[in-house]
């Protein structure tokens, strides 16, 4: 049995998700073909005009043009999917330089191995994870260092921080939200930890 409040969070964290997916979809598909289309009514426009008056269709349509590139951007933004539209690999990459942008003094490294790709459930629910696994790991280890690995189906995350133990209970619902996002997307989850004895979380694709 999952505890409710854990249920409930996961539904809203993906309502939330949805609803901005929605919002982006609308302004790309919606707003954004609206203004093309009247971009190209102006270019038809235009034929007719004397040249001065063209020319000041043509200052139209870069108005034009900057507002679509602007409804795009904002799209883009709010299509939160970073994993999707650019690979696990790439948005871990994005999560780890923010890891060393916040913890001055800390190394942070990233391995993928090249050709390693996950399905989208899988891989959306990792990078929450290894978001999670992180801010841990500022926060709570007073790490040296931190390693990310993927490869064969693995992701490792590994700080070589105070570890702790695993078998005591905390109020933090970190921890608990990634062990059930793991068991949603069918990923193994595992932690190796022990006070001094830094941390080690794996997470395996099914079938690996
Ligand atoms: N990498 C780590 N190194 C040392 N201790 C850790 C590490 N990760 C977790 N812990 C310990 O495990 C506890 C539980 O972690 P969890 O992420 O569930 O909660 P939290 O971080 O305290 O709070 P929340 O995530 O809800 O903001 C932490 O409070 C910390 O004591
Ligand atoms: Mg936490």
């Amino acid at each position: 049995m999952e505890p409710p409040v854990v249920e409930k969070l996961l539904a809203l964290l993906s309502d939330r998700e949805a609803e901005q997916a929605k919002v982006a979809r609308m302004l790309h598909d919606d707003a954004g073909q609206v203004l093309s289309a009247i971009g190209l009514h102006l270019e038809v426009l235009r034929v007719d005009l004397t040249p001065e008056q063209s020319a000041q269709v043509a200052d139209i349509q870069k108005l034009l043009e900057m507002v679509i590139s602007r409804i795009r951007a904002a799209s883009q933004a709010l299509h939160v999917n970073v994993v999707e539209r650019a690979g696990l690999g790439f948005a871990l990459e994005q999560l780890a330089s923010k890891a060393r942008e916040k913890g001055t003094g800390i190394t942070v490294q990233l391995q993928v191995a090249p050709g390693e790709r996950w399905p989208n459930e899988p891989a959306h629910a990792a990078y929450r994870i290894v978001a999670e696994l992180l801010e841990n790991a500022m926060r709570h280890a007073g790490a040296q260092r931190i390693e990310i690995r993927m490869q064969s189906g693995v992701l490792e995350v590994r700080d070589d921080g105070r570890g702790f133990d695993i078998e005591k209970k905390t109020a933090g619902l970190g921890l608990l939200l990634c062990r059930h996002l793991a068991k949603r997307s069918r990923l193994g989850f595992s932690i190796q930890s022990g006070t001094g004895q830094g941390t080690i979380v794996k997470l395996t694709l099914h079938g690996h």
